[in-house]
């Protein structure tokens, strides 16, 4: 299967975001470090969960590789501005997003899997409206390397939930969680975070 973010995401963000991110950027980027924290962390806790699915343990381990190269990345930019990583403040669009995650353990799995290719996709979607509101400078361009790294990783979890899951299964739930993203995306405020 492969869908790009721009497919699943049921509702574009909103217009004003972008110009509330590059008004307070160094928030942004403060915000972004611990999501590239967050999204290594979260690809070893799956992994912790799943030990026997070669697979998943094998991809997954080499997804957190990269996420905590983003972080490292990130990271350089925020201390090269002067700025100073600060204690995360949490993520409220995550927290709603994991209440949709299913208890029992059939279903437990593809849920967790499938809200972490949402995260991705929204993750992409809005990095790449920063690259565009960059342009070509250095940032910009690591902006734009991101996007497209975080829309590969939607297409990875997605991939990963028909690996062990009907693929008829996949596609349903990715469509009902991906409208409860919408909806979760149209409540929270517009702040200058990534999501
Ligand atoms: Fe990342
Ligand atoms: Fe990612």
């Amino acid at each position: 299967m492969q869908k790009r973010d721009v497919d699943v995401l049921r509702l574009p963000t909103p217009p004003q975001w972008i110009d509330v991110a590059m008004a307070d950027f160094s928030a942004v980027l403060i915000d972004h470090c611990h999501c590239e924290r967050k999204a290594a962390a979260s690809a070893m806790a799956l992994v912790t969960w799943y030990p026997s699915h070669e697979v998943l343990v094998r991809r997954l381990a080499k997804l957190a590789q990269e996420e905590l190269r983003h972080f490292r990345e990130v990271h350089r930019f925020i201390v090269q501005r002067g700025l100073t990583l600060t204690r995360d403040s949490g993520d409220p669009y995550v927290q709603q997003l994991l209440k949709h995650v299913r208890t029992p353990e059939a279903q437990r799995r593809t849920d967790r899997l499938l809200v972490s290719s949402l995260i991705e996709a929204r993750s992409s979607e809005r990095l790449q409206l920063i690259a565009d509101a960059l342009g070509g400078d250095e940032l910009g361009a690591f902006y734009k390397a991101l996007a497209t790294a975080e829309r590969g990783h939607y297409t990875l979890f997605v991939e990963l939930a028909a690996l062990y899951d009907e693929q008829a299964v996949v596609d349903a739930r990715l469509a009902e969680l991906a409208t409860a993203e919408a909806e979760i995306v149209q409540r929270l405020p517009v702040e200058p975070r990534i999501h």
